[in-house]
Parts: C-alpha cells; sequence; structure tokens
C-alpha cells in the first residue's frame, strides 16, 4: 500500500487526477471505476479542464460507479447518477451507453444481477474510493462480509447524517442503497482511495494502520496488491 501525504484537497485532487489520466492515455479502452460524494469532484474538475485544454479522450473508455441511492426519484438533483452527469459525464466525450451506474428502482432482485453482469464484463482498471467516517468503501457499511458481491444495503446512521448535508434534512436522506461489494472492489487492477479533513483521520489510521477486520470495511485495502492512499493532512494525521 502506497501512502501519499498532501498539504491539501487541490494537491490530492491532482495527484490522483495525475494517476487516472495514465490509465486512460496508456490504455484508451479503460475501465474507469468511479466514485461520489466531496471527495472526488476535485479529481472530476481536473479531468474536465484536462480534457478540455489537452483534448484527453473517454471516446473508448467504459465507466462503473459503486453504488446508488434508493428511493430518490429518477431525477432527484442527489441521486448518483445525476451527481456523476453534473459533475462529469456532462462534460468530457465519455458515450452514454459505455456510462454504468447499479439501478435502484424496480425489482431489485433483478437490478443486482443485472449489475454483476455488468461487472463480470467490465473490470475497473482503476477503481476511485472515497471512505466514509466509519471506514465503509462503497456503501459497505461496517459488518459487511469482505466476500460480499453488489447488494442492497441499509444506510448506517452515521453515514445518513454525514450525508445530510446535501439534503435538506435527514429524513429525506435515503435508508437503503445498492452498492458494489467488497469483493467487486477488490476486483479492481489498481485502487486509488482519497481522503481529506479531520472525521477522516480514525477510519485513515483503522485502514493503514489497523486489523484487517469486517468492522472496518475499508481495511482489507490493505490485502490488495495495488492500492495508493492519498490523505490531506488532516486525514493523515493519526498516521
Ligand atoms: C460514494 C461512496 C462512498 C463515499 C464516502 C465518502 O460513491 O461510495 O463510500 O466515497 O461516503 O464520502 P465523501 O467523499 O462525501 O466524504
Amino acid at each position: 500500500m502506497k501512502v501519499i501525504k498532501v498539504k491539501d484537497y487541490a494537491e490530492g485532487s491532482y495527484k490522483a487526477f495525475e494517476i487516472i489520466k495514465e490509465v486512460v492515455v496508456s490504455n484508451p479502452n479503460a475501465v474507469l471505476g468511479l466514485a461520489t460524494g466531496s471527495s472526488p469532484i476535485g479529481i472530476y474538475k481536473n479531468m474536465i479542464q484536462d480534457h478540455q485544454d489537452n483534448k484527453t479522450s473517454y471516446e473508448n473508455v467504459t465507466t462503473v460507479n459503486l453504488d446508488e441511492y434508493m428511493g430518490l426519484e429518477k431525477d432527484h438533483p442527489e441521486t448518483y447518477d445525476s451527481f456523476m452527469r453534473r459533475n462529469l459525464f456532462d462534460h468530457i466525450n465519455v458515450k452514454a451507453e459505455n456510462i454504468n451506474l447499479p439501478c435502484s428502482i424496480g425489482d431489485m432482485e433483478e437490478n443486482v444481477s443485472k449489475y454483476e453482469s455488468v461487472l463480470a464484463k467490465h473490470k475497473p482498471d482503476v477503481q476511485l474510493l472515497g471512505v466514509g467516517s466509519n471506514g465503509h468503501i462503497g456503501f459497505n457499511e461496517p459488518g459487511t462480509s469482505f466476500t460480499s458481491r453488489t447488494h442492497v444495503v441499509t444506510l448506517a446512521e452515521k453515514t445518513r447524517l454525514d450525508n445530510a448535508r446535501f439534503f435538506n434534512n435527514l429524513d429525506e436522506v435515503p435508508t437503503h442503497a445498492i452498492t458494489m461489494g467488497i469483493q467487486n472492489i477488490l476486483e479492481a487492477k489498481k485502487i486509488i482511495l482519497v481522503a481529506f479533513g479531520a472525521n477522516k483521520a480514525n477510519a485513515i489510521y483503522g485502514l493503514v494502520k489497523g486489523e484487517v477486520n469486517e468492522n472496518l470495511p475499508a481495511s482489507i485495502l490493505q490485502k490488495h496488491h495495488d492500492v495508493t492512499i492519498i490523505v490531506d493532512e488532516e486525514a493523515g494525521s493519526k498516521i
């Protein structure tokens, strides 16, 4: 596991962007595993700027996202589908048919098995991750089996509280989601995890220095052969 400590969000976002760009430039047919939330927004801004300035092309890239909320209207601004369009897909030349997010409307058993088929065909060359303050990756909350695959989850209270900032109030935050499982995440060839801010310091300590334990899902990354963790001073203050 490689740990890179950076000064701040801007520096960390640029470093993560450079790794993703390298993957896309060396393989124009790359599969990018993408995340939502505050952590990757700066990375996506760099990708958009670079696409505009240097014409880095995503024409033949396929994307697979980690997760999606359940219970939101299809065009709600906080679905991860809306988030990805707004923050990345609408601004680069990725083809609509090459974009994949788990579907959270309709028969969930069918949605889970459809996403498993997508992931069987498209294993990420690089998977971008944030980490929850409770150590979740994707929406794999503490206690999730390390052997889990795509599944429906009940969001932890901590996660709903952390994410309430994106909604008008806590009641509006979904209680359930569909997420790639931990096994799916581990199948990525390369993993980049970015974390910024003091509320991530405990999770980063557990992830880098703690015991590999299902109570801290991110700790399993210690067992993957190609992981880069990028943290700012606050998130990295305990390692
Ligand atoms: C997002 C995801 C989550 C977030 C995590 C951190 O697709 O799967 O694991 O990466 O909750 O969120 P932020 O970046 O908002 O602190």
